[in-house]
């Protein structure tokens, strides 16, 4: 067992399945308590009564580590406030979040219903917010109190959400908001000791098997040492970040940045707009395909 995160305690949420389950087995690996969440929900969102976690607890404690189950449903307010409370009491404090549980519900735009959107954005969004409000105004107090702690954040964007995924709207809109509050949790966050950086992982599970060929995909374990650096206490310069993961490869996502631009000085006129915003466009860099376009 490695050092790396020794002393230190974890929230995973989805950690029953995927890749939860080995940012968990790995978070413990290197030392670190954790709290394994999972809400035993099938693909798609709907209650199956089972208990995935207790399988990755019993198997990290197997492994000499140390583990707990909670089984809250991480886009219900009360119970991300019970999850991060449970942490703390149960370890005495909390230091690693890692924002990781969701599901899809993949449709064209057009086919999408009211509630597969309402469902894939409360699960990804509130689920990634309501764990992280929590976190952070328990990470606030602590500093405010003399302690504050090394704390890392971690959350779960993906290429759908950065490049773009045809049949996935929704699911790239959620995604793409997580992206966009990692951002602003970074430097609201920074005062009190926090890191916050997403990952965009690739990996071989029950969320790729039924969409694409799934064959020669990265496995969900690939994903898992690049999260157990960036939530040791040494990755403290790392903060508002998104990296990609695909196997062996990591990549450092840019996200928008301000191109090519004209000042008139002066309102537009609506005839003047055009050939002026064609030749912007053609200076910059062409946008990165759509996946599946
Ligand atoms: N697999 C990939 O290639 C890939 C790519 C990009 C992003 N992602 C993202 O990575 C994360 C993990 O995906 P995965 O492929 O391991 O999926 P998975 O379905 O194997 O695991 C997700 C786990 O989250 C749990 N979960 C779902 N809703 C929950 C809730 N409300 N509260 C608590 N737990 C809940 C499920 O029960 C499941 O065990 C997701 O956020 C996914 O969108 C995956």
């Amino acid at each position: 067992m490695s050092s790396l995160l020794e002393g230190r305690t974890a929230i995973v949420t989805g950690a029953g399945r995927g890749i939860g389950r080995a940012h968990a087995l790995e978070l413990a690996r290197h030392g670190a308590a954790v709290v394994v969440n999972d809400f035993g929900v099938s693909l798609s969102g709907e209650g199956t009564g089972e208990s995935p976690a207790e399988a990755v607890v019993a198997e990290i404690e197997a492994a000499g580590g140390r583990a707990v189950v909670n089984g809250a449903d991480v886009a219900d307010f009360e119970q991300a406030a019970a999850m991060v409370e449970q942490a703390i009491t149960t370890y005495g404090g909390l230091d690693i979040l890692v924002n990781n549980a969701g599901f899809v519900r993949d449709r064209m735009l057009v086919n999408t219903a009211e509630e597969e959107w309402d469902a894939v954005i409360r699960v990804h969004l509130k689920g990634h917010f309501a764990p992280l409000r929590h976190a952070g105004a328990y990470w606030r107090a602590e500093s405010k109190e003399g302690r504050q702690r090394a704390a890392r954040v971690i959350n779960t964007s993906s290429g759908a959400g950065l490049q773009g995924s045809v049949g996935q709207t929704t699911y790239s809109a959620a995604k793409g908001g997580i992206a966009a509050m990692t951002l602003v949790a970074a430097q609201e966050m920074g005062r009190y000791g926090v890191t916050v950086n997403a990952i965009a992982p690739v990996a071989r599970t029950r969320m790729t098997e039924g969409a694409f060929d799934t064959s020669a995909m990265a496995l969900p374990e690939d994903n898992s040492p690049i999260v157990a650096w960036l939530a040791s206490a040494e990755a403290g310069d790392v903060t508002g970040r998104v990296i990609e993961i695909d196997g062996g490869r990591v990549t450092v996502e840019l996200g928008w940045r301000h191109g090519p631009a004209l000042d008139l000085g002066r309102r537009w006129e609506a005839a003047e707009v055009g050939p002026a915003l064609r030749e912007l466009l053609a200076a910059g860099p062409a946008p990165e395909p759509v996946y599946g376009a």
